[in-house]
């Protein structure tokens, strides 16, 4: 098995899986996912080959936003279980060579936490600083013109008070503020909470957004060069978001995950539309994140020009040292399947090639591992809040979030048959896990063949990567000295030359194992892994 040297890198040639738990597998009959259920999932996760665990977040949430309202940082909801399921999960998962990278959300706290609970007892509250207050403008409007990322004005006015309070996201969702120390302090004591527990790291929420400009000062128009959601909300979000200091609170908690052995990992939700800028948050390439999400990448089509662009902006960006991380599906955009392959299943498989080829560490989104599509949601079905408030022009996250299908019939799997699930389940007959097992054509016997080819040879584990000329609508990278990866990514057959070695990987299983002699060719969307 091709290993990191580094104990602190043992992630770099690894896979990285999300779970959003409320859907992955309801061990106690509620229609509800919970801790339980995934350690009774950890065996089909060791058998894929992950090596890390990304928990969506699992502490205590009144649910406004499905858990990134935390009402509790230092406790599990009972949804999901307890704190010693939590410790029995990390343990069973490190028995399984399975580290635990749980959800930070420092951006806001839920209205109910008990910070902001005691912040709306008035100015003069012990937690009043820990949040955003500003007084109204003299006409009693809101103190600027920022805007909610989920609609509406950024801004909640307290009556009792007469200030009005920030939030980003929804009103129940109050900013914290990053300008004080004490807010500082207080998350410096949560990260040491879950890493003393044996917690590998955290994704960041909005690890991008978290300060705010001092000042407070009003966002200049949009214009027509914006990304359309600013556009919509008629500012360009310039002061309440992406600002330098963010950096700086960056920093610190790297200093803070140096002092755990092996070092604990920083992976942020970098929301970021230019590339160069996602290279920022990796600092100087050892004293920022670890790792920060593209989201070029996952906002690129599924096409061969497209992506091999932000692949090679992203090589010719990242300061050294800095590794990638990759995407095509999480609980807040449509599934890979749909969105970049429209249901085809040899799209899928495509997709995940890339995905798992590519210099840097994958994290697939559970149910990508089947090629799982968004579920079938409607308007009466719709429980996210930002669906329900723009329905029809954008529906919400739901379809992305349904129960995890694990075999065919009543309650997939997931739950007990007759059970209600939170979300309703797509027909488990028609995509799941079981179906899938031994099955060399499926996405999930190729998604295990892929991982453990990166387990494998070193070359597709932490190789460099370098672009080699392909036909138009192709792409072909080298990885490392000698490890090709061939992708035609066009609806014709196409010829690649420079190719020469072992088919160790095909989405086409009869093709792996014969020999390119100098070049390869594939069918129309078909991808292979040759090494020499
Ligand atoms: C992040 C989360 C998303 C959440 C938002 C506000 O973008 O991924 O699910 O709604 O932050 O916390």
């Amino acid at each position: 098995m091709a290993q990191v040297n580094d104990p602190d890198r043992w992630w770099h040639g690894g896979v990285f899986y999300q779970i959003y738990p409320r859907s992955y597998a309801d061990s106690n009959g509620d229609g509800v996912g919970d801790l339980g259920g995934i350690i009774g999932k950890l065996d089909h996760l060791q058998r894929l080959g992950v090596s890390g665990i990304w928990l969506s977040p699992v502490t205590c949430s009144p649910n406004r936003d499905w858990g990134y309202d935390v009402s509790d940082y230092r406790d599990i909801d009972p949804d999901y279980g307890t704190l010693a399921d939590l410790d029995e999960l990390v343990q069973e998962a490190g028995q399984r060579g399975i580290r635990i990278l749980m959800d930070l959300v420092p951006n806001h706290t839920s209205d109910r936490h008990a910070w902001f609970v005691d912040a709306l007892r008035g100015p003069d509250a012990p937690y009043r600083g820990y949040y955003v207050w500003a007084d109204p403008k003299p006409d009693g409007s809101p103190p600027n013109n920022w805007m909610s990322n989920f609609g509406g004005p950024a801004w909640r006015l307290d009556e009792a008070s007469g200030q009005y309070y920030l939030h980003n996201f929804e009103a129940e969702q109050p900013d914290l503020d990053w300008w004080n120390e004490d807010v500082r302090n207080a998350f410096d004591d949560i990260l040491r909470f879950w890493w003393d527990r044996g917690v590998a790291g955290f994704r960041i929420d909005v690890c991008n957004g978290m300060i705010k400009d001092e000042e407070l000062r009003d966002n200049p128009p949009a214009t027509e060069d914006d990304p359309i959601d600013q556009q919509f909300m008629g500012v360009r979000s310039v002061y309440n978001t992406d600002r330098p200091e963010a950096h700086d609170i960056l920093r610190r908690w790297r200093a803070v995950a140096g002092t755990y052995d092996p070092e604990r990992l920083l992976i942020g939700e970098t929301y970021v539309d230019d590339i160069s800028v996602l290279a920022q948050f990796y600092g100087n390439g050892r004293d920022e994140l670890h790792g920060g999400f593209n989201f070029v990448f996952i906002h690129a089509p599924l096409d061969a020009e497209a992506m091999r662009a932000v692949v090679e902006e992203v090589e010719a960006t990242r300061p050294p040292g800095a590794w990638p991380i990759w995407t095509g599906s999480n609980h807040d955009v449509s599934r890979l399947a749909t969105r970049w392959a429209g249901g085809d299943p040899a799209k899928v498989k495509v997709a995940l090639v890339v995905l798992l080829t590519l210099r840097g560490t994958p994290f697939l989104y559970q149910g990508d591992e089947i090629g799982l599509t968004d579920g079938p949601i409607e308007r009466e079905d719709v429980l996210d809040r930002v669906g329900a408030r723009f329905w029809p022009y954008y529906k919400g996250r739901d379809a992305e979030r349904t129960p995890m299908p694990w075999s065919a019939g009543a309650g997939g799997g997931f739950t007990e048959p007759g059970v209600t699930t939170w979300l309703p389940m797509a027909d488990p007959s028609q995509c799941n896990v079981a179906d899938q097992e031994g099955d060399a054509n499926s996405v999930l016997e190729l998604c295990r063949r892929t991982i453990a080819a990166r387990a494998a040879h070193e070359d597709l584990a932490v190789g460099g990567y370098r672009t080699v000329p392909s036909p138009e609508g192709t792409w072909a990278y080298r990885r490392g000295e000698s490890t090709t990866v061939a992708l035609n990514m066009s609806d014709a057959p196409a010829t690649f030359d420079d190719v020469g070695g072992t088919v160790a990987v095909c989405t086409d299983p009869a093709l792996e194992g014969s020999v390119a002699e100098g070049s390869l060719s594939l069918a129309a969307w078909t991808a292979a892994v040759v090494t020499a």
